[in-house]
């Protein structure tokens, strides 16, 4: 430190201060600047201290200008430390793990089930409301429920009717094969094995078949299975219950028509039908010119499934039903192929 201080020595120190503030890149580099130049041993700070050693003349006219340096220096200070932040603000913001919180939000769609799921449960309360209790069961399964115990004995040609997908298994267990079950009846026995009647159920879930698919064939499906035994029900109570449940889901002026059909398990077997909705049984593309739409398979509990589950076939009667879900969502709501259902396209999806 000079020993009088001058005009030209503040000078100086401000110009050589202004030039390293604007040198200044960080919040670092501002507190050491602010340290060198407004500390209290700063080169200004030493002028200020040293204007006693200065005549009095000069010392009005350097205590002046140092001050007045000091508190530009200041001033310029703030400033360039605002700027510095504000830099340090906008490269926050384009950095990729900053959050813009003037951006609007995400809007957050409100889920829906799957038209799979709400047929299911629309048809399952329909039944419901007559008396039948919903359960699930297994969609690996045992020949021996699939097939066996629903009448259909091994290499017995009607299992040509489901193409069925089998399960690898050890050599020595290969006389209880396992299979992807092909239709919901499985359950039919499960539940007459492990339940005394009356009884009344329906049974919703996924089953498997080894086939092509197209508009109208999926190698994955939805079915439910219905059934009733007690003491005295009668081909009139499948009727009648099945009739109510036609016109509960495709409306009160449907009517149905009941055919023979071949099911292992029931005897006699029928298929119902409903008069085609679009024509009102005129003859349509959508009821291939019948007048009348294919619904499900029905019929009455052979006696030999009474017997194979211990139900002595002379006391008990029941009936059985078995519909595929997607089929009634599709005549439902006019879809035309039914691969939309499991190709999870959103255009699809959120139509329902
Ligand atoms: N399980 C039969 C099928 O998949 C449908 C059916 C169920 C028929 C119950 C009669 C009685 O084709």
């Amino acid at each position: 430190m000079q020993e009088s201080p001058t005009n030209e020595l503040v000078e100086n120190i401000k110009s050589r201060a202004l030039d390293e503030l604007h040198l200044t890149s960080s919040q670092s580099d501002l507190i050491k600047w602010k340290t060198t130049y407004l500390g209290r041993k700063s080169e200004l700070t030493q002028v200020l201290r040293s204007l006693g050693a200065v005549s009095p003349d000069s010392r009005k006219q350097i205590g002046a200008s140092a001050n007045s340096a000091k508190s530009e220096l200041e001033t310029c200070f703030a400033t360039q430390e605002q700027i510095l932040k504000n830099a340090q603000i906008s490269e926050e913001l384009e950095s990729e793990d900053s959050i813009d919180v003037t951006l609007p939000g995400y809007q957050i769609e409100p889920g829906r089930l799957h038209p799979t799921t709400q047929t299911t449960r629309e048809i399952c309360k329909i039944f419901s409301s007559m008396g039948f209790q919903t359960l699930e069961g297994p969609e690996v399964e045992w020949d021996k429920y699939n097939f066996e115990m629903l009448n259909i004995p091994k290499h017995h040609p009607a299992r040509d009717m489901w193409n069925t997908f089998w399960i690898d298994q050890e050599k020595d267990s290969e006389e209880h094969p396992i299979l992807l079950r092909t239709h919901t009846s499985p359950m039919q026995a499960r539940i007459m094995e492990d339940n005394d009647p009356p009884i009344r159920m329906v049974v919703p879930g996924k089953c498997y078949r080894y086939e092509a698919t197209d508009a109208t064939h999926e190698w994955q499906l939805t079915q439910i299975e219905g059934l009733a035994v007690d003491d005295g029900i009668s081909f009139t109570d499948l009727k009648g219950t099945l009739y109510e449940f036609a016109q509960r889901i495709f409306g009160e002026e449907r009517k149905v028509r009941f055919r023979c059909d071949y099911f292992p398990f029931v005897e006699p077997g029928v298929d119902m039908s409903i008069d085609c909705f679009s024509c009102n049984g005129a003859g349509c593309r959508i009821c291939s010119d019948t007048g009348w739409i294919e619904i499900m398979g029905a019929g009455m509990v052979h006696p030999n499934v009474l017997e194979s589950v211990g139900y002595d076939p002379n006391r008990y009667t029941g009936f059985a039903f078995g519909m595929g879900v997607e089929r009634i969502a599709m005549l439902k709501n006019g879809i035309n192929d039914v691969r939309l259902f499991y190709s999870n396209d959103l255009r699809f999806l959120r139509q329902f």
